[in-house]
Parts: C-alpha cells; sequence; structure tokens
C-alpha cells in the first residue's frame, strides 16, 4: 500500500508541492503518493478528516499553506518547538491516530542560505523585515544559528516590538534554545544609519509592488539579501541589487522547507540541488 500525503491550501493550484516532492520520491526511491487539495475556506479540519478517512493506502502526512497555516496548528494535538515558535504549522504527520503538528519553513530558509548561498548566518547581523506569519516563523530558526544581531523592523513599529520581545522571554523555555542574542523590535525610521550582512524581506509588500522605505545603509558591504517571494523581482530585489547587495529569492526555501518535511515524514534527505534546478528550468 503507497503511503498518502498532501498539500492543503486556498488558493492550492499554483502549489509548487506535487511536483517537489515526486522528484523527491524518485530521487530517493520512496513509494508515496502526493496531491493538491483545495480546502473551502471555512472547511479546513474537514478536508482533512476526509483525506485521512478516503483513499487507497494509509493517509501519513500533510503540508499546509496559506490560509491555513494557523489553523493547522490549532488542530495538531501534539507540537514541535519549532511549530511552537512559529505559533503556526506547515507539516503534519498522522501517527497511530494522533495529528503532529510540525513547522519547516525557518529550517528551510536556514538551510537555503547555508547549503545553497553559502551565507552562514553565525556572526552576521541580520535585518528581518516584517513582523506577520512569515517573520515569526524563521526567528527561532535565525536565532538557533547565533547571528551577530537580529533586528526586526516592521511598518507597524509596535508589531515588532512586540515580536522581539515575545521571542526574547520565551525562546529560553523551549528545550535546547540557548540562544545568545536578543532579538531587537524597531519601525523602518530606526534603521536610518544602521548596516546589516543578512537582510531578509519576510513582508507581503513585493506581492503589491509596494517599496519599502529602506535607507541604502542596511545593506552592507557583500551583503545577502533574501526576498522570500520567488517567482517575480520585487521592488525590495532592486533596492538591494542597486546596493550592490547579493540577491537571492525564495525558491530555494520552498524547496527546502519542502525537503525537511519529507524528511520528517520518510528518515530521508533527498538531494535539494537537482529539484531546485529543474524548477528553476521551467
Ligand atoms: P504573512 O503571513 O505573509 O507574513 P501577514 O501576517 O499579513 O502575512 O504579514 C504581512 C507583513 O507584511 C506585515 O509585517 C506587514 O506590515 P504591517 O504589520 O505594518 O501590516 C507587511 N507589509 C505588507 N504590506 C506592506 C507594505 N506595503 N509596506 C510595508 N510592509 C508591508
Amino acid at each position: 500500500m503507497t503511503d498518502r500525503y498532501a498539500v492543503f491550501g486556498n488558493p492550492i493550484g499554483h502549489s509548487q508541492s506535487p511536483r517537489i516532492h515526486a522528484l523527491f520520491a524518485a530521487q530517493t526511491g520512496q513509494d508515496i503518493s502526493y496531491q493538491a487539495i483545495l480546502a473551502e475556506r471555512n472547511g479546513f479540519a474537514a478536508a482533512v478528516d476526509a483525506f485521512v478517512a478516503a483513499g487507497e493506502g494509509p493517509a501519513r502526512g500533510a503540508n499546509v499553506t496559506v490560509p491555513f497555516k494557523e489553523e493547522a496548528f490549532r488542530l495538531a494535538a501534539q507540537r514541535t518547538p519549532r511549530a511552537e515558535a512559529a505559533g503556526a504549522v506547515n507539516t503534519l504527520s498522522f501517527e497511530a491516530g494522533a495529528i503532529i503538528g510540525d513547522n519547516t519553513d525557518g529550517a528551510g530558509l536556514v538551510r537555503d542560505l547555508k547549503h545553497n548561498l553559502g551565507c552562514d548566518p553565525a556572526g552576521r547581523r541580520i535585518l528581518l523585515l516584517g513582523a506577520g506569519g512569515a517573520a515569526r516563523g524563521v526567528i527561532l530558526p535565525l536565532l538557533l544559528e547565533d547571528p551577530a544581531e537580529l533586528v526586526i523592523a516592521n511598518r507597524t513599529e509596535e508589531t515588532a516590538a512586540r515580536l522581539a520581545l515575545e521571542f526574547a522571554n520565551s525562546f529560553s523555555r523551549l528545550p535546547g534554545c540557548t540562544v545568545g542574542v536578543t532579538p531587537d523590535g524597531m519601525g523602518f525610521p530606526g534603521l536610518a544609519g544602521r548596516a546589516f550582512d543578512l537582510v531578509i524581506n519576510a513582508t507581503s509588500a513585493g506581492l503589491s509592488g509596494a517599496v519599502l522605505p529602506l535607507p541604502t545603509s542596511v545593506f552592507a558591504p557583500r551583503c545577502v539579501a533574501y526576498e522570500m517571494v520567488y517567482g517575480r523581482v520585487t521592488p525590495f530585489m532592486n533596492q538591494a541589487r542597486d546596493a550592490d547587495a547579493r540577491v537571492a529569492d525564495g525558491l530555494g526555501m520552498l524547496v527546502e522547507q519542502a525537503a525537511e518535511a519529507f524528511f520528517v515524514w520518510r528518515g530521508v534527505r533527498p538531494h535539494t540541488a537537482p529539484v531546485l534546478a529543474a524548477l528553476k528550468a521551467s
């Protein structure tokens, strides 16, 4: 019997996850199926139930994307520390009737930075732009890499300040967390004159083509600028390029978060380079 997996979202038609996981399965010789499921906006839990109940083989797990990551967090009876820190779940495992929630987004970002881009966060001054769900999901994994500094800057200053304080107060309670750096939260005006070695855009501004009011100083010499959005050139990427930063988009993070989920489910870590190359080629 083939183990079954799926990704739930709304919309879901654009999802690359079925293709990515099919490539991982072929490469590692794992016998799995993986489908994309469009869930109604108020029907996420019912869609998961239906997926688990129906089908040829056993349902083993699922990925969750926009807008259901917070609901998946609540649906999971058990959660990993990194899911707790993210406040959101993108990976579910169905084990003996229990639903376990994990979050592989931050691990995916860190792996893309370190292994694909040669940009180790350790010792770097990091600027994280945004204070919504995408930003929250990567804070703990970044802090665990031992950066020199982590500044969270957001259009709404108060949200960034609250998020920084929350992590400053809570990460030390998570198992295995001995983080040496305390994040700082501010509005964009607070960035004047500041310089960073790694600037990560976790705002959704790029989706609407909005320009972030960033001083050029934030891009230090040899800075890496990481845009979490993929499949388009955003104003942030242009700003970074104009300031001579090295620019990357979020396609690598997409593939790496999928690889981490595959590893969680199957205990096998697929090679991501050929999959990333296949996606880039199309
Ligand atoms: P996501 O899950 O993608 O993080 P979200 O939780 O809605 O989505 O958060 C969107 C983030 O992008 C927020 O940090 C938001 O800033 P505010 O907290 O001030 O709303 C940021 N954002 C969205 N559009 C923006 C814009 N035009 N300029 C600056 N920041 C923007």
